[in-house]
């Protein structure tokens, strides 16, 4: 039986769980597609128990080698990366990755990429089939593959379309993660949510390019890739505030630069329910449990009795 003392210890605990459209995290700390692989190569370092959940990297009908090197150039406080959506395929995920990650106890979230609306349709389609998966993701923001993905992130029409047409296709919870690339997020946004996205995430990575100026060459085998990192925090906030304003009725999940529980909290206060941890793990693999702590503490020391009150809190 607890005593007085007990009880009262139990309900000082805050509530930092969070349920989106079917999709339950244990705290709001989620680890980002393509920093995180599949998840094993971080056991080593974290009990990823402890985690809200893992997006496991981009996943196509078909294995991908990804693009030519480099593929990774460090940048004023981030990086550039141009991986190409490298992955096992949708197969092999099921037979050789999804064992592992069944067994955990945080909810594992496949983050799916197509070159075209079939493509993404059946990897959504082969991953309704299985146990252990608690929700897609909708990569429709990848910038740095030539073809295909970014298209239908920055095209309200091929947005809707893409997306309806996954919807179909799953049972399961549907996140869609939208691109920075585009000149107003919100009409992208709007598109995702009328074509049936139960979540939204964003932002992906911006754009960007480096050059080598002995060589006269860009230092991406691919010329272009994706900048992340602290760099890109301030533009992330931003358009999380912007959807969050746009009053599209769908959880938000803040995406970009996420390196301290501080950063994760400015996501709550403009609009996000979780956050994504990316380029963060690449420097420090316990990064996100990190967070996850952090954000427990300040729910404490700040008397929030339930991390939904910080939602949306921003004064201005
Ligand atoms: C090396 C690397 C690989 C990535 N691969 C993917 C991917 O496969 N699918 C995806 O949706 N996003 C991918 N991203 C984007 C991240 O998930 C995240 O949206 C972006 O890096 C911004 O967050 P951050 O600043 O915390 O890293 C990748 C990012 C990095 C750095």
């Amino acid at each position: 039986m607890l005593s007085w003392k007990g009880l009262f210890r139990m309900n000082d605990v805050p509530d930092i769980s969070v349920r989106l459209a079917g999709l339950y995290l244990k705290n709001p700390v989620i680890m980002a597609s393509g920093t995180s692989g599949y998840g094993e190569e971080f056991a080593s370092f974290i009990d990823l128990n402890q985690l809200g959940g893992i997006v496991v990297k981009g996943t196509s009908v078909r294995e991908r080698l990804g693009n030519p090197p480099g593929r990774i150039v460090e940048t004023a406080s981030g990086m550039l990366n141009s991986i190409g959506l490298q992955n096992v395929g949708v197969k092999r995920f099921i037979r050789e990755k999804l064992p592992f990650l069944r067994k955990l106890d945080t909810s594992i979230i496949v983050n799916i990429v197509g070159d075209t609306v079939e493509e993404y349709q059946e990897v959504a389609m082969r991953l309704d089939e299985v146990e252990g998966i608690s929700a897609l993701e909708m990569n429709i923001s990848c910038p740095n593959v030539k073809e295909g993905c970014m298209l239908f992130g920055t095209d309200p029409r091929q947005t809707y379309q893409a997306v309806k047409s996954v919807r179909k296709t799953t049972t399961l919870p549907l996140m869609v993660k939208l691109s920075p690339n585009v000149t107003d997020i919100t009409v992208i946004a709007k598109a995702a949510a009328d074509g049936g996205a139960d979540i939204l995430s964003l932002i992906n990575s911006l754009s960007g390019m480096a050059v080598d100026i002995n060589t006269r060459k860009p230092l991406l085998g691919n010329i272009i890739g994706g900048l992340s990192g602290p760099a890109i925090k301030p533009v992330a906030l931003r358009m999380v505030w912007e959807v969050h304003k746009a009053e599209l009725g769908l959880p938000l999940i803040g995406i970009g630069g996420i390196m301290t529980a501080t950063d994760a909290i400015e996501f709550f206060m403009v609009g996000a329910s979780a956050v994504q941890i990316g380029t963060a793990n690449l420097i420090d693999p316990t990064a996100s449990v990190k967070v996850a702590e952090g954000i427990r503490r300040y729910c404490v020391d700040t008397g929030i009795k339930n991390i939904s009150e910080l939602v949306g809190l921003l004064n201005c």
